[in-house]
């Protein structure tokens, strides 16, 4: 975990206070054996879970969601965030994004989620918890069980884990930044 860890800070570039950009490896150019590593360490932390299903948002979900979902032996779901005129009868949730100041609706299919489901929700960060507030929504209305939610990078200093974890959610964050200051990350102890 340690290595894995420094695989992804190693490529970490702090742009704000704000922002960290992973898009050597993870946001836009994808590095697969970070990925793998990153589902297989997921997989790990919620094995006796009895999850049936992961659930991630498109885009930069995906990649996470698919080694995920290939470590537990389940399928992936993956939120849209255009409700598609072909998706026939769809949950829908509306998230807004702080990082680009706007707001999606964002749906899955009502076929692919179901009481019976034991949800694992994946992303790759998790800032103000809007994309993870929503997609829990989404997990609410069909009746599923929400079991946890594994995040990649969690900026714990903008709130959004603490209110879902106060609201009785388990996060598993594999990187717990602090702060993001003069170019520096700083991690939780
Ligand atoms: P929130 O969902 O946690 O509240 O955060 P916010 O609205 O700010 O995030 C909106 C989008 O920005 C999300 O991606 C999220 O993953 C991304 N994001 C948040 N903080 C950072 C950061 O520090 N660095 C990078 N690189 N991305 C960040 P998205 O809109 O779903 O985009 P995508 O999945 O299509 O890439």
């Amino acid at each position: 975990m340690e290595l894995l860890k420094d695989k992804i800070l190693g490529q970490a570039k702090v742009v704000s206070d704000q922002i960290l950009r992973v898009d050597s490896c993870i946001n836009h150019m994808i590095e697969p054996n970070i990925m793998v590593e990153i589902g297989q360490e997921f997989a790990a932390r919620f094995q006796e879970e009895k999850i049936t299903k992961v659930l991630t948002i498109e885009a930069s979900g995906i990649a996470i969601g698919l080694t995920t979902a290939m470590a537990l032996k389940t399928p992936l779901l993956f939120a849209k965030k255009k409700v598609p005129s072909t998706l026939g009868d769809y949950y829908m949730s509306n998230i807004y994004s702080f990082t680009k100041n706007e707001a999606v609706a964002i749906s899955v299919a009502k076929e692919y989620l179901t009481p019976a489901d034991r949800v694992l929700i994946v992303d790759d960060f998790l800032a103000r918890g809007e994309a993870l507030k929503g997609l829990t929504h989404l997990v609410k209305q069909a009746d599923a069980k929400l079991v946890g939610i594994g995040i990649v990078i969690e900026k714990v200093f903008q709130g959004g884990g603490k209110a879902l974890r106060d609201a009785g959610v388990r996060i598993e964050s594999l990187i717990k930044v602090s702060r993001l200051a003069n170019g520096e990350v700083y991690l939780e102890e």
